[in-house]
């Protein structure tokens, strides 16, 4: 594009606006608390929804409990209170999951609720009438004491194989071989430790492998765009199954007791909790429009309406684990139940988050509690930029390393984008009023800005998100290297270079304020300060504000400061998971935000540290330290001992006649080891060290350093 030319429009912004996203995340069951994996899958839907809002899409964007289930009821029972006190219990903690990191659900409902019933109802009516409902008498076990039948998990015997004892009624957990619970030895209920006995029951079935199921969903998983093309595959290997692995029918009812929504004119029977489950989907939208809340962001239209309309699109986010519910049953309930009920635009399935490599186990409480996280003043806006930095569109695992955790955080948000402001608006304060003028005109860094908004854009759309975030960190590191080449801590020396000046420093704000834009989604606080702060706007960034540079800007106010290792060695340390159920009890500190370190300290402030040259008179080995030695430093004829945490590069001999740098005046320290007097200096970071720091020859022991 010729220099000069006014900003073309982006691309996305020409597209028709009228798509209406619908959209949600898998409904947590009700009986724990919300875990770091939960977290995770609410982080990767709130960063599309905030990107396809900042593109003036309309998104509508909710999310349940999952309250029905034999779990539930029976955890309840066990705590003598009813399965709604126990949903309200363990739902009451929600908004400090959800708030504490920036999850923007409009709405959140329940699956036990008015909505969910008549919904339910409904589709299994409809299914009915569809004929692919049929009732019939299964064997089942049934426990004689607790007066219930029993689902195979509740049952437990000698494996009929190898023969272990007190194994689950679908697998031995010893030998791997998959049974059913009849084939038991000396099956007893897991609930009463009584002999269960087989009873007869009605069943209701869903019949997915009726030919019109099979062939609607061969169709719906070729037709590219639903899922992404390994859970096509799967999902087609069930489908598809012949012999024992055939596509079985679905046993959507089980009987009383059992929490959950009764059957219509089947006294005694109730749906399946993976029946009304997804259905909560669409009673949280069907609560949310009828409640009026949905008004506020200009939808007028009524719930049917809106599922109904040809541009709606419904998109759902799930992990791997719960694949075949939502690309088999739920697209052919929705399919055969009719209109308005509309099959799912988009099954977004994503991998699981583990911990330092490890599966996290509730029971052994490993893993990342979401709420100490919150609680220890670690900033959500880190996460959501480390898993976005790790997330990409297939299902594949992602590890949360604490390592690689701090560093991505403080060298991507601190070092490469934070820094460019901070840089460069106090030079325009200072010397510019705050004013930014393009001496060099804009055309060409708007140019510039395009290409990078355009492939953010496109990558955020299609959740590439750890490619957009690359493509963001690149953009950055091209504006602090041309930030730094043309020298402005210079250039400020010299009052005849004030538009040179002004040039570096707007060429780099108009860059950070693009920046701003792109990483919106994913630091949501952040941008909306900047947006106030800094560029003085009234209302918060949009997608198009990427690409209009700015004119002016306020004093710039410390925006994030650094992850520190201890803040994570906390969060993981043992026993720091919050184990299930203790999330529950009266409501716990308020999270503390993170202390914004001040930006400048005063000459008088560094005065107060001492620092002082000092020579190594004597280095050894720590017994029992992995990462320290002891030093003897002679500050001129004083002696210290200082403990350094210099093990891993340094060799103590080669120490000892060397001059370094301590800090003399800080407060002795007592240590496992013994008492430290003082820090040695040494320099560092992710791309190594620690690098002992040395005075240029001349010095002496004991002289100060300032
Ligand atoms: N209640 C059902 C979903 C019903 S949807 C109509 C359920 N609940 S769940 O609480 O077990 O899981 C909720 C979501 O969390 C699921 O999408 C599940 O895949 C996801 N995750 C559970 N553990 C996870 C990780 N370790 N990592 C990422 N997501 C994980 O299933
Ligand atoms: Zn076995």
């Amino acid at each position: 594009m010729p220099s000069g030319c006014a900003p073309q429009p982006l691309p996305v912004h020409s597209a028709p606006m009228s798509e209406t996203y619908f959209v949600t995340t898998a409904l947590p069951y009700a009986n724990g608390p919300l875990h770091i994996g939960h977290i995770m899958e609410y982080i990767q839907a709130d960063i599309w929804v905030r990107f396809l809002r900042m593109q003036g899409k309309a998104v509508h964007f909710v999310g349940a409990d999952d309250a029905h289930g034999a779990p539930i009821m029976l955890k309840a029972q066990a705590e003598q209170i009813t399965p709604e006190a126990l949903v309200a219990r363990i739902g009451a903690d929600r908004p400090r999951y959800l708030e504490g990191f920036l999850i923007g659900f409009d709405h959140w409902h329940s699956t036990h609720s008015p909505e969910n019933t008549e919904l339910s109802q409904d589709i299994y009516r409809r299914l009915q009438a569809a004929g692919l409902i049929d009732s019939r008498s299964i064997e089942q076990f049934y426990d004689p004491v607790q007066k219930m039948f029993l689902a195979d998990r509740y049952i437990k015997g000698e494996c009929p194989k190898c023969h272990a004892k007190d194994q689950y009624g679908d697998a031995c957990e010893v030998c791997g071989s998959v049974y059913v619970p009849t084939d038991l030895i000396n099956p007893y209920s897991a609930l009463s430790g009584a002999p269960p006995v087989l009873q007869r029951s009605d069943h209701f079935f869903f019949q997915l492998s009726d030919p019109r199921c099979v062939a609607f969903l061969r169709a719906w998983l070729d037709a590219p765009g639903h899922v992404q093309p390994q859970v096509a595959n799967k999902a087609r290997e069930w489908l598809e199954g012949r012999g024992e692995r055939a596509l079985a029918d679905w046993d959507i009812s089980r009987d009383a007791p059992y929490f959950g929504i009764p059957i219509p004119d089947a006294p005694g029977k109730y749906f399946y909790v993976w029946l009304d489950a997804p259905v909560g989907y669409l009673a949280a939208l069907k609560s949310y429009i009828d409640s009026g809340k949905a008004r506020a962001r200009g939808e007028t239209r009524t719930f049917a309406q809106l599922l109904g309309a040809s541009d709606t699109r419904q998109v759902h986010f799930i992990g791997k684990d719960i694949i075949y519910f939502h690309t088999l049953f739920w697209p052919a309930m929705l399919k055969f139940a009719g209109a308005p009920y509309r099959v799912p635009d988009n099954v977004h399935v994503h991998g699981f988050i583990t911990v330092s490599g490890e599966k996290m186990s509730k029971s052994r409480g490993t893993g990342i509690s979401p709420l100490r996280y919150l609680e220890l003043g670690l900033n959500p806006q880190w996460l959501r930029y480390y898993i976005a930095a790790k997330l990409n569109a297939n299902v594949e695992d992602l590890d949360f390393n604490p390592a690689d955790f701090v560093a991505r955080v403080n060298s991507d948000l601190i070092g490469k984008y934070v820094n460019i402001a901070s840089r460069a608006a106090a030079f325009i304060s200072r010397h510019c009023n705050g004013v930014i003028d393009y001496p060099g005109g804009t055309a060409a860094l708007t140019e510039q800005a395009r290409s990078v908004v355009e492939s953010v854009g496109a990558s955020y759309g299609s959740r590439e998100f750890g490619r957009a975030m690359r493509e963001i960190m690149g953009f950055a590191d091209r504006i602090n290297q041309e930030f730094d080449a043309r020298q402005p801590w210079v250039l400020a020396k010299d009052p005849h270079q004030r538009e040179a000046l002004q040039d570096a420093c707007a060429r780099a704000l108009y860059g950070f304020k693009t920046l701003t834009c792109l990483l919106a989604p994913v630091l949501p606080e952040l941008a909306e300060r900047v947006a106030r702060e800094l560029f003085g706007l009234d209302r918060s960034l949009t997608w198009t504000d990427a690409l209009e540079p700015p004119r002016h800007i306020q004093p710039y106010r410390h925006l994030m400061t650094r992850v520190e290792p201890r803040q994570v060695d906390a969060l993981l340390a043992p026993g720091a998971s919050a184990p299930a159920g203790t999330t529950t009890a009266a409501p716990g500190p308020s999270p503390p935000t993170a202390v914004a370190a001040p930006e400048h300290i005063s000459i008088d402030e560094f005065n107060r540290v001492d620092l002082r040259v000092a020579r190594i008179v004597a280095a050894e080995q720590v017994a029992g330290a992995d990462k320290l030695l002891r030093l003897t430093v002679d500050l001129g004829g004083e002696t210290r001992t200082v403990f350094a945490g210099i093990k891993s590069a340094y060799d103590p001999a080669a120490l000892v006649g060397r001059l370094t740098v301590v800090v003399a005046n800080l407060a002795p320290r007592k240590m496992k080891f013994g008492v430290s007097e003082g820090m040695v200096l040494a320099a560092g970071g992710e791309s190594g060290g620690p690098y002992l720091l040395a005075p240029d020859s001349g010095a002496r022991a004991g002289m100060r350093v300032r």
